[in-house]
């Protein structure tokens, strides 16, 4: 069943290899003194019902700085004569916990397969890492991921012992390493780029078998399913966020996921979902005619959405600011808009703050993607918007939403309900924008020779 949109993805890009793990600790390690610690924490275990817990996935700064994907887990560096180690506390081996709750490396597979030096069992937490952190001076800690973490660290710094008095040891204060770390996972090396070309071509691919498979009273639901399948046939994780599959009035709420509608005859539906493929995020979103044939007035609609994308994409260059894509396709959109006869208002008016404009577009045009699906990384650094930069992967998403059923606005009565969003995924590059995504189809001919097909 899926065999063709599979074959389309070419290549599997290989995993981040020990020696990139490594490159990427001795990065943040260069920032650091001799006399600092760093430690970056897991994610806790979520409960769904009773004793059944969700999916679990580790903190993003986790699978970024050694891969690691297990629960109970601590990534912890100190600096020894001059020499960076980097530790894991890891679930140490448990044949009875295995036999419930699956295998686990332990302390010897963590040492043998991991980018890392030394391995500690999670258990001894308690007791380990005091000795560890005890002859610090700064801690880098992210507090409020793991609680047991973040009290050890605090009765560390409580701790008056004698040596501390005579020799004024002991960690003295906390630091964030956000900031040092978002400044990393920012920029993409070349694998994190192949990585993210595949999973884009996965979510391409299954926006091409959602359009193949929509017709007049299909559910959301089910296009839902298809897509899904395709990203586990894939071998993805899933979902890099819930996914929004919504027709008719459903296309006009931004953040709508309950997928529990039908599509119906004449309606447009907005799809916006992506895999999370090797600790990955892609983000698509497409929108397209139930019935296969966008109207006049959707036409109308959507083309000026595709320019106005395309006038985003434009602008991902290196050195532009990262709100030149958004400041463009708002321009396309506002004089689209007056020329409909949507707004009633000069270009400048309608792009003003208060302008109308905002009344049919009411978000930003895209983030940094990457491990999460907005990824981190500040935008207006010391209060400037940031330059884009070489390896740095932005969406460019803009959308126009008539909600008929808005009581804050009146919505032109030929646009009712029409919701329209198209979303790429963009690498900056020195020969300008690289679309991650450009197997996905956008054009209305190339849209409307696919669906229902
Ligand atoms: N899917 C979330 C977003 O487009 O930002
Ligand atoms: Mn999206
Ligand atoms: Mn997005």
């Amino acid at each position: 069943m899926w065999e063709d949109y599979f074959d389309a993805l070419g290549e599997e890009p290989p995993c981040i290899s020990q020696e990139e793990y490594r490159v990427r600790q001795s990065r943040l390690f260069s920032q650091l003194k001799p006399n600092d610690v760093i430690l970056i924490t897991s994610n806790p275990v979520s409960t769904r019902s009773n004793d059944v817990s969700y999916p679990y996935r580790n903190s993003s700064d986790m699978l970024y700085f050694c891969g690691w994907q297990d629960p109970d887990s601590l990534f912890f560096a100190y600096c020894d004569a001059g020499e960076w180690k980097s530790c894991l506390f890891v679930q140490p081996a448990d044949t009875l916990k295995e036999i419930w709750e699956g295998r686990r490396p332990g302390l010897e597979g963590a040492i043998a397969n991991w980018a890392i030096d030394e391995s500690y069992s999670y258990d001894d937490l308690g007791t380990k890492l005091p000795e560890l952190i005890r002859k610090s001076t700064r801690v880098f800690l992210r507090l409020g991921n793991d609680s047991k973490v973040d009290k050890i660290v605090e009765d560390e710094m409580k701790f008056q012992s004698r040596d501390r008095q005579k020799f004024g040891y002991g960690p003295s204060s906390i630091c964030d390493p956000s900031s040092m770390i978002n400044e990393l996972r920012l920029r993409k090396s070349k694998s994190e780029i192949e990585i993210m070309r595949y999973s884009a071509k996965i979510a391409s691919q299954a926006h091409i078998i959602a359009m193949k498979n929509t017709i007049p009273g299909i559910g959301e639901y089910q296009l839902e399913g298809l897509i899904e399948g395709f990203f586990k046939y894939c071998k993805t994780s899933g979902s890099a966020y819930p996914p929004i599959i919504g027709s008719g009035e459903n296309a006009t709420i931004l953040h709508y996921t309950e997928n529990d509608d039908i599509c119906n005859d004449g309606e447009i539906i907005l799809t916006d979902a992506g895999c999370e493929y090797q600790g990955y995020a892609s983000d698509i979103t497409r929108s397209w005619p139930v019935n296969g044939v966008f109207s006049e007035a959707q036409a109308e609609i959507y083309q000026l959405v595709l320019e106005s994308q395309i006038a985003g994409i434009e602008n991902c260059q290196i050195g532009k600011p990262y709100d030149a894509p958004h400041f463009a396709a708002r321009e396309v959109l506002a004089k689209g808009l007056i020329e409909l006869g949507v707004i009633d208002q000069s270009l400048e008016d309608a792009l003003s703050t208060e302008g109308d404009l905002n009344k049919w577009y009411m978000h930003n045009t895209g983030h940094w993607l990457g491990i999460d699906v907005h990824d981190v990384g500040v935008y207006k650094p010391n209060g400037e918007p940031r330059l884009l930069e070489e390896g740095m992967v932005v969406t460019v998403e803009p959308g126009l939403y008539f909600g008929a059923w808005r009581k804050d606005v009146k919505c032109p009565e030929r646009y009712a309900n029409i919701g329209i969003r198209i979303e790429d995924d963009v690498l900056i590059t020195p020969n300008g924008p690289d679309i991650l995504t450009s197997d996905c189809p956008k054009t209305i001919t190339n849209i409307e020779e696919l669906v229902g097909q």
